[in-house]
């Protein structure tokens, strides 16, 4: 039905007009939203755009959608996209910190809030989710996506776009999600944001491209390109890519929207000049070129020398048109841009509640010796750290839209919960970073670190003369909200050596110290484990943040979060994730170094934290697997299902996890890959059973012909708390 309708605009227009439709210009003034009074307008109503983004507020963008209607000779509607990443106004956590929720459904909430308040300001396109599988958390962008797990990975994308997406698009509080970056992005040697990525096709297949893929099952409207090359060819000239794999092999039918000027870069990585770069781009299945302009400029010029074709640009203008159709801004371009719903929607009391809520989901405990947490409300505690008393950093990276001076710190939400029962007392101890020139890049988009310019020493004093009659410490540490995000590398990820140090007086003071730990990517906290008695990971939490923490340190809420990502012994182990190959050569079990095996003179292959683990204020005891069966053939299903009890004094949830192993293959298999996992909530005391099922479908995978098959023998199949801890039966499942 879209085809046609699309045709038929398509028919009226004028070459230049079609290649209008292919260009996405950001507005002129993020702040101001000045489009409609610079060159922008002008574009505009010459017809030579087809969406605008980084433009804000509804009555904005009423003005820009009003010259394009009433100015530009079709009246074709403009799309209007975003960074709605984690939230729009109210901001949730970090995507890294969300998937430490393991909640399907509050991941998808977190997406259907940041919809409605994007939609409400006249946004109906956002550059989310963001799925690229990531191992090395050298790499600033790790923040922003699910983790290292494909399965994981791929769950949290589906979520995600139903949650933008809702079951109809033309609704006017659901939004078109893209997924990026299409791919591998993930994946930078050493790290190192936009560097060369090398891969083999078979790990492509069975690991990387999941979360894409089951994006494109979702009904995802558009794909965005990657920066990075893939197989010796730049993400967004790649014809096997785009057209092969996402078109032909998994049925995309939206459309393709370059990065940021990505058609331009080609030109530095060195595969042609602006016009050569921009023909390959659409020949290989872009439909629009993000801020460079490359198609703008050159494509009529490469239409009459012949290197493409009018078809090529017909057919992505075409998509451009069917995602406005599917929008319904062809029935009304103004839908979005309701000035009630703006007053009325946005940054409201119920999201922020919703906010808190998932935040404390997705806090991680990851040491709680002798049980410090939860805190009473009682006697004095030192608030220190340089993340104590900073709410613009609250929020995190990519919160493009957040109200981040307006978030809540943690001093704040601790004052809130504790109100006049306990004496608090605050001093900051340390600088974010020791160094001023590395403090400049990473306080930036507004968000200061507040750097205090006394010396570390000075500092370090007034914080321990604070804490001297403080009944515990609580030390705010980590990084601050930009240290990570895009082009915020890094090559060693300990905690800085200033707030190192600080935390190292703390400790000879001998008093209780709980480290509240922020960070946008997993960190090599080695010393801070074996010194600090409690550590909780609090990622960024958002808006809410400072309430959802104090939350979970006074015990209202029973802290439930499980790493979604490996946290290394150092940084030299990376990359490090639990589904690895075993090698020819694995160390035996219980050894940590044996000559001429797969290991390290230096540290042991171990993780600090493996993935899947977080603890919580109660315990919870596995019962042995039963199978249903340990001989299957065929399509028999398998159910596996283990008693889990909570044994401690607290309710609380618990994330059981099941691994399968494929114990010979084709093609080496990994030692364990998640397939399964639910999250379950239990009262002190109580028992249940929970129980997973299990098809052939669940055990294929990508042969070395990338063929998909199942291959019949024997399977292990694991089941635990984390990916270290598991109890362990075996199944053998004929052809
Ligand atoms: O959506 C982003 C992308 O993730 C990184 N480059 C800029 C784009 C638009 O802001």
């Amino acid at each position: 039905q879209y085809i046609h309708k699309a045709d038929s605009v398509l028919a009226l227009m004028t070459l230049e007009e079609k290649i209008g439709q292919l260009n996405l210009p950001a507005a002129g003034d993020f702040t101001t939203g000045q489009a409609s009074s610079s060159n922008i307008a002008e574009k505009i109503k010459a017809g030579k755009v087809g969406g605008l983004f980084n433009i804000k507020t509804a009555a904005k963008i009423k003005d820009v959608q009003r010259v394009a209607v009433e100015e530009s000779r079709l009246g074709i509607p403009l799309l209007f996209g975003m960074d709605v990443i984690h939230g729009y106004e109210t901001i949730f956590p970090i995507p890294l910190g969300l998937s430490c929720s393991w909640d399907m459904s509050l991941v998808k909430q977190s997406a259907q809030i940041a919809a409605k308040e994007a939609s409400a300001d006249g946004i109906n396109w956002t550059f989310s989710p963001m799925t690229d599988i990531a191992r090395d958390p050298r790499w600033g962008r790790v923040s922003e996506g699910s983790g290292e797990d494909p399965y994981l990975g791929a769950q949290i994308t589906k979520a995600m776009v139903h949650g933008y997406q809702g079951n109809d698009l033309s609704h006017n509080n659901t939004i078109m999600a893209c997924v990026k970056h299409f791919a591998l992005y993930g994946a930078p040697e050493a790290g190192r944001d936009y560097n060369t990525v090398d891969m083999s096709r078979q790990r492509m297949y069975n690991e990387y491209f999941l979360p894409y893929k089951a994006a494109v099952e979702a009904g995802v409207g558009t794909v965005m390109t990657s920066f990075n090359e893939v197989e010796g060819i730049p993400a967004s000239a790649n014809k096997w890519l785009m057209t092969d794999v996402l078109r032909e092999q998994w049925g995309f039918d939206g459309f393709v929207v370059t990065d940021y000027t990505a058609i331009n870069e080609m030109i530095a990585h060195g595969i042609g000049d602006l016009k050569t770069v921009s023909a390959l781009a659409l020949k290989a299945g872009v439909e629009m070129d993000m801020v460079g302009e490359g198609f703008l400029t050159t494509l009529k010029t490469s239409l009459e020398e012949g290197t493409i074709s009018e078809k090529q640009i017909d057919n992505a203008c075409r998509l451009v048109l069917i995602a406005k159709f599917k929008l319904g801004l062809f029935d009304d371009p103004y839908k979005y841009c309701d000035l009630d719903r703006a007053e009325n929607e946005i940054f409201t009391s119920e999201n922020r509640a919703i906010a808190r809520n998932i935040a404390a989901q997705s806090f991680v405990l990851l040491k709680n010796e002798g049980n410090i947490l939860p805190l009473k409300k009682e006697g004095t505690i030192a608030l220190v750290g340089p993340m104590a008393d900073n709410a613009e950093n609250m929020t995190g990276t990519w919160s493009v839209a957040g109200r981040f001076k307006e978030s809540i710190s943690l001093m704040q939400g601790i004052k809130n919960a504790v109100g006049n029962n306990v004496n608090i007392v605050h001093a900051r101890g340390a600088n974010i970073v020791a160094d001023s020139l590395l403090e400049s890049r990473v306080s930036v988009f507004g968000k200061p670190t507040y750097r205090d310019s006394r010396s570390e020493e000075e500092l370090i004093q007034e914080a321990l003369a604070a804490s001297k009659n403080a009944d515990v410490i609580v030390a705010a540490m980590g990084e601050s909200a930009e240290m990570s995000g895009e082009s915020s590398s890094r090559s060693t990820i300990e905690l800085p050596a200033n707030q190192r140090r600080f935390l190292k007086e703390l400790v000879k003071t001998g008093k209780p110290v709980v480290m509240v730990l922020f960070t946008g990517r997993p960190l090599a906290i080695q010393w801070e484990n074996g010194h600090i008695p409690a550590i909780l990971n609090v990622w960024f939490g958002g808006s809410e943040a400072g309430d959802a923490i104090a939350d979970v340190l006074f015990g209202k809420v029973n802290p439930s979060g499980k790493l979604t990502a490996t946290f290394p012994q150092n940084t030299g182990q990376i990359p490090i994730y639990y589904n690895h190959k075993n090698t020819g050569r694995p160390l035996p079990e219980g050894q940590w170094f044996q000559k001429f095996r797969s290991n390290y003179l230096d540290v042991s292959n171990e993780p600090l934290y493996p993935f899947g683990y977080g603890l919580s204020y109660t315990s919870f005891e596995y019962g042995d697997i039963t199978l249903n069966r340990n001989e299957l053939s065929g399509n028999q299903t398998l159910t596996a299902s283990i008693a889990l009890t909570n044994s401690g004094q607290y309710e609380g949830a618990e994330v059981v996890q099941l691994y399968v192993r494929d114990m010979v293959g084709s093609i080496t298999r990994p030692v364990k890959e998640l397939k399964g996992f639910q999250k379950v909530n239990l009262k002190a005391g109580e028992t249940t059973e929970v129980t997973f099922e299990l098809t052939k479908e669940d055990l294929k995978f990508y042969n070395h012909n990338l063929d998909f098959v199942f291959e019949p023998g024997e399977f292990e199949i694991l089941i635990g708390t984390n990916s270290q801890e598991l109890s362990k039966s075996k199944i053998n499942w004929k052809e």
